[in-house]
């Protein structure tokens, strides 16, 4: 995720672009740049701080040019390190053109291929770059900005948002997205474009949306909005909000980050897949830097996670041993250091980590490199310390996270595992093409699912507010809706402070269930083993517990006090991607109703560099 900004018609147009930046830093930070045309030549700045980049970019400018037009990017990486060759806006080989992009342009290495065999040179590593030089040709062969736009947005396969400009025509902003939003808004002398409104508020007299596959045209005072193929279309009109304030603008109309986070899963997952498919529909990881040879000798896999991305890698442990044949140990990185641990050059140590600094986990992953093990990390920070030293790495595009309790990293980590299950079982021949293309087909479909699955919240807070009052939580499951209740359990006791324990459904006996009397509230997990799960509710209904089951919309006998429904998912591997929602929306529900501050729980921190 990353913000962006252009703006025409302003005499402060730098420090409007600055202020608009510092707007959008939520959105990433580990790197950020302007560019503007001043006098016919295009100026340009950037910094690549790793977290406070916006500032550092402030205190870069020598000189403010006295441009009343330019374009701005604040970044969180996904392709390529948070580095300033690789920090937006890139410019193209004849220095007149600039652009900014968020999002992923999945046929980026085709074009690149191309554009350096026509004599293109490259800078940096991102998938971004090959932009500015589709739009070079475009204005080499005649064409205005607009149109090369337009032209070139029609060759991009990938989710974007774009803002560019040239020396040619400097009060000219030009932008254009498909599937990642775009705003404009017109002053009376001004216009301006950006990731979204947070940047553009009590700038504007007008507010506008651009839809998918469209570009705008945007001068000081005016906006022209096209498709494609260059209709002209009437600008979809956005009403704001009055009593909206910029933080409220940045946190989405959201109370907190939490919920936000909550409900930008099905981007996290969407943009977390995309460009993982070659054109021929097998399976591509670029990141990986593990050749296929070296990770075809791989006998095991060894998962090591805390927490939340904890839990992610037991449900990989599934999908790995199911999909790619491979034994699958997961262990709690503080575990695995002090155990002398079996691993040798034929393991596979994946560290899974949102921060990519959780020093448990570091220590861990040092620890496989010192005994020979190939080492990987499934992270959300490109610049992170795990990536840097990890042999290879998987990123999860889930954006920044900014709430305590991990939410949208964790589904996003799932999705993540999922890949590299399916990328093993490819290349280890576990699975046929065919089959491979059709559960990548199955993770296509997660988004909408999960979009499905928050769509229910009005579910949730009814169930919260008959819960109210009850202390002690059993989150039960079996096999995948085991860490899915281990997951739900950590949520609850993370922002509510309630008493959670998740257990395996068959120990309920062994123990367990000594504590289940009237008032115990227990979670259980239906699928995917259904049968067994009856027997287990059972136990607990006749020792007088509140049930709340988990099922999915196709599962015909969900007993219990309440049902949380969740829609049905065809591969069971994939089914704990929507059940962790509702459980998330009901630790959120209960801890809002306790008055709890959910995004900065009690006594825990986001990022724990401690042993
Ligand atoms: C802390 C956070 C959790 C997170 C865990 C692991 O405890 O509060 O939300 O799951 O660390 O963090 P990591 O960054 O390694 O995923």
């Amino acid at each position: 995720m990353c913000g962006i900004i252009g703006v025409t018609g302003d005499e402060g147009a730098l420090e409007t672009i600055f202020d608009g930046l510092r707007r959008l830093e939520y959105r990433g930070y580990d790197s950020a740049g302007v560019a503007l045309v001043d006098q016919g030549v295009l100026w340009r700045e950037r910094a690549a701080d790793g977290t406070h980049s916006v500032e550092d970019l402030v205190a870069k400018k020598a000189a403010p040019p006295s441009s009343r037009a330019g374009i701005g990017h604040t970044r969180w990486a996904t392709h390529g390190s948070p580095t300033v060759a690789n920090a937006h806006p890139h410019v193209d080989c004849t220095g007149r053109v600039a652009l900014v992009h968020n999002g992923i342009i999945e046929n980026h290495a085709e074009l690149a291929a191309t554009l350096a065999d026509q004599g293109h040179t490259f800078t940096s590593e991102t998938d971004t770059e090959v932009l500015v030089h589709l739009l070079e040709d475009e204005l080499a062969s005649g064409a205005g900005l607009a149109d090369a736009l337009r032209t070139t947005l029609g060759k991009l396969r990938g989710a974007f948002s774009v803002v560019a400009l040239s020396t040619s025509d400097p009060e000219l902003i030009v932008a254009g997205r498909r599937s990642v939003p775009l705003l404009a808004a017109l002053g009376q002398q001004t216009g301006l474009v950006a990731s979204d409104v947070s940047a553009l508020l009590g700038r504007a007299d007008g507010y506008f949306a651009l839809d998918d596959d469209q570009v705008a045209e945007v001068r000081p005072g005016s906006l022209r909005v096209t498709t494609l193929d260059g209709r002209e279309v009437d600008p979809t009109v956005v009403t704001v909000d009055p009593a909206w304030d910029v933080v409220a603008a940045q946190m989405g109309g959201f109370c907190d980050f939490m919920s936000k986070e909550i409900h930008e899963q099905p981007r996290a997952i969407a943009d977390t897949l995309l460009d993982r498919r070659a054109g021929d529909g097998s399976l591509v990881l670029d990141e990986l830097h593990l050749s296929p040879d070296v990770l075809r000798a791989v006998d095991k896999v060894v998962v090591v996670a805390c927490g939340s991305s904890f839990h992610a890698g037991l449900v990989a442990k599934y999908a790995i041993e199911r999909w790619a044949r491979l034994p699958t140990e997961v262990v709690i990185a503080s575990e695995l250091r002090y155990r002398e641990p079996v691993l040798h050059e034929r393991t596979l140590v994946v560290g899974v980590s949102q921060s990519g600094e959780t020093l448990d986990t570091l220590e861990a992953l040092r620890e496989a490199r010192r005994a020979g093990a190939r080492t990987l990390v499934v992270t959300n920070v490109v610049h992170s310390t795990m990536a840097r030293e990890a042999d290879g790495a998987i990123y999860t595009r889930a954006g920044p996270e900014v709430s305590v309790a991990s939410t949208k990293s964790h589904l996003a980590q799932i999705v993540a595992l999922d890949v590299l299950a399916l990328a093993l079982a490819q290349w280890l021949g576990t699975m046929g093409a065919r089959a491979v293309a059709a559960v990548l087909d199955e993770l296509q479909s997660l988004p909408a699912a999960v979009a499905d699955a928050l769509g229910r919240a009005k579910e949730v807070d009814d169930v919260a507010d008959a819960l109210l009052g009850a202390r002690d939580y059993f989150f039960i499951g079996r096999n995948l809706g085991y860490p899915v209740a281990l997951e739900g359990a950590l949520k609850l006791k993370e922002i509510s402070y309630l008493r959670a324990e998740g257990y395996p459904a068959g120990e309920l006996k062994h123990g367990p269930l000594a504590l289940v009397e009237p008032g115990t509230v227990v979670v259980a997990i239906l699928d995917p083993l259904r049968d067994k799960m009856r027997s287990n509710v059972a136990e607990a209904v006749s020792r007088g517990a509140t049930v709340v089951a988990v099922a999915a919309d196709g599962n015909p006998d969900a007993g219990g006090d309440h049902v949380l429904r969740v829609p049905d998912v065809a591969d069971p591997v994939l089914a704990p991607v929507v059940e962790v929602v509702p459980l998330q929306l009901l630790a959120y529900a209960l801890a809002r109703r306790l008055g709890n501050d959910v995004d900065r729980p009690r006594n825990l921190a986001k990022t724990v560099t401690v042993e």
